[in-house]
């Protein structure tokens, strides 16, 4: 068991490089399965979700090693098509690996997928889709047993516009004969990076990033080397942390066409939000302004994953925000751990309404979820005193190291470990 120790009350002035994003190697590495082939992921980041794909590739057989910060995965020697429960509840990108297990073995076996609590969290979309393709499933003891002979490519049409699904039923398509197009598809750069990944190993996949992701499958895959893309949200996290502590920072990789709402949002609050070539740079020398309306929705909307951190940048900001959650039902648990230090926060269903005030003070708080426990430290850097943060391992499923990064920005914050 872990704490981070966070005191606040410091400007922030340093620079951190992006780590490679959670949400783009988790499908990628589902995706080796299709290669039967070695690939090599350079700038993976270090995360507990990344060490349970690991860990499922090592269950189906595969072999997988670090090799400096490039993970060395080899799915040549794949030999089993189930996946224990154990793995499955781990995260919910384990869901990712069906697609990619049947595209390869045609039959695979696997439970419901577990992840952040943040409501209701089905599958049915991926599920359905699959059927589909020519997916048989029965569900038995809370495991399902699908098979897939002969996945064959058709039109699917997703009623709503699921990341996780896209993915699975991209790397499915792969393997079937014939053209998938998925229609009101997610539209997630992750989705874009899922694509060059695809391509990269020979796959015909073209659209991603619009509504419509169109796959020739059939075609034999072969290994690669692949860098991708930086992480967004820990992006948006920092952003973040910049405006609740005010100073300036400089994010090296970040990209501000993957972040233009969070940006947006951050320069209304009175933050100077630019970038090169090379990064982005962050600049907040005044107590924030309340932000216009934030309704969270699928790309190019405001994202869900920085819903959190943004309501912890603007707890002590003038006036009155209100949120709107759109992706989630249940995506305000880390509120009744904010109002800990003093913040004003009222939440009605989808709604919550944040009233800047003068001043937080440090308190011993709880993460609930990943992104709501990153929106703790980034609260704490504008509470003065110290807050304890408990419950980090959430942290750790996608920062490789919030506490050293905070510090490269200038900030007070360091991990403890516990016995
Ligand atoms: C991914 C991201 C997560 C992000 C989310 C939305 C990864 C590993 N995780 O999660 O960080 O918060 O996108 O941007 O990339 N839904 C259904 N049926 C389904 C699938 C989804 O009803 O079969 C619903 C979900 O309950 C949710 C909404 O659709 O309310 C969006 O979910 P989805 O886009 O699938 O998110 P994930 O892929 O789980």
């Amino acid at each position: 068991m872990s704490q981070l120790l966070v005191r606040g009350g410091r400007p922030l002035d340093g620079e951190v490089t992006i780590q490679g994003a959670k949400n783009s190697v988790l499908p990628i590495l589902a995706a080796t399965v299709l290669t039967g082939d070695q690939v090599v992921l350079r700038g993976c980041p270090r995360l507990r979700d990344v060490d349970t794909s690991i860990r499922i590739l090592r269950s189906l057989g595969c072999q997988a090693e670090w090799e400096g910060d490039a993970l060395a995965v080899d799915t040549a020697a794949l030999n089993c098509c189930a996946i224990s429960d154990i793995l499955m509840r781990e995260m919910r990108s384990s869901a990712i690996f069906l697609g990619a297990i049947l595209a390869r073995l045609g039959q695979a076996d696997i439970s419901y997928p577990g992840g952040c609590e943040l409501g209701p969290r089905p599958i049915d979309l991926h599920l359905s889709g699959l059927r589909d393709l020519g997916t048989d499933i029965r569900e038995e003891g809370g495991v399902l047993h699908c098979t897939a002979p002969h996945l064959t490519g058709r039109e699917l049409v997703l009623s709503l516009p699921s990341v996780g699904a896209t993915e699975n039923l991209m790397l499915a398509a792969c393997g079937a004969e014939g053209t998938t197009v998925i229609s009101n598809a997610a539209r997630e750069p992750e989705i874009v990076d899922l694509q060059e990944f695809l391509k990269a190993c020979g796959a015909d996949v073209a659209g991603a990033g619009s509504s419509s992701v169109t796959i020739r499958g059939g075609r034999p895959l072969h290994g690669c080397e692949f860098r991708c893309m930086p992480d967004r949200i820990v992006a948006a996290t920092y952003l973040c942390a910049c405006a609740a502590a005010g100073g300036g920072v400089y994010l090296r990789n970040a990209r501000e066409r993957h972040l233009a709402t969070v940006a947006d949002a951050l320069r209304k609050a009175g933050c100077t939000v630019t970038s090169d070539g090379g990064g982005i740079a962050c600049r907040c020398r005044r107590r924030l302004r309340a932000a216009r309306p934030v309704r969270t929705a699928p790309y190019p909307g405001f994202p869900t994953d920085a819903q959190a951190v943004l309501m912890a940048a603007l707890l002590k900001s003038r006036g009155t925000t209100v949120f709107e959650e759109n992706v989630f039902a249940n995506r305000y648990r880390h509120v009744d751990e904010m109002t800990r230090m003093g913040a004003d926060i009222r939440v009605a269903g989808r709604v919550a309404v944040v009233t800047g005030v003068e001043r937080l003070s440090g308190a011993a708080v709880r993460c609930t979820d990943l992104r709501g426990g990153a929106a703790l430290c980034v609260a704490a850097l504008s509470a003065d005193g110290e807050s304890r943060i408990f419950e980090t391992s959430h942290i750790d499923r996608g920062y490789e190291d919030i506490a050293g990064d905070l510090r490269a920005l200038g900030a007070d914050a360091v991990r403890v470990d516990n016995e």
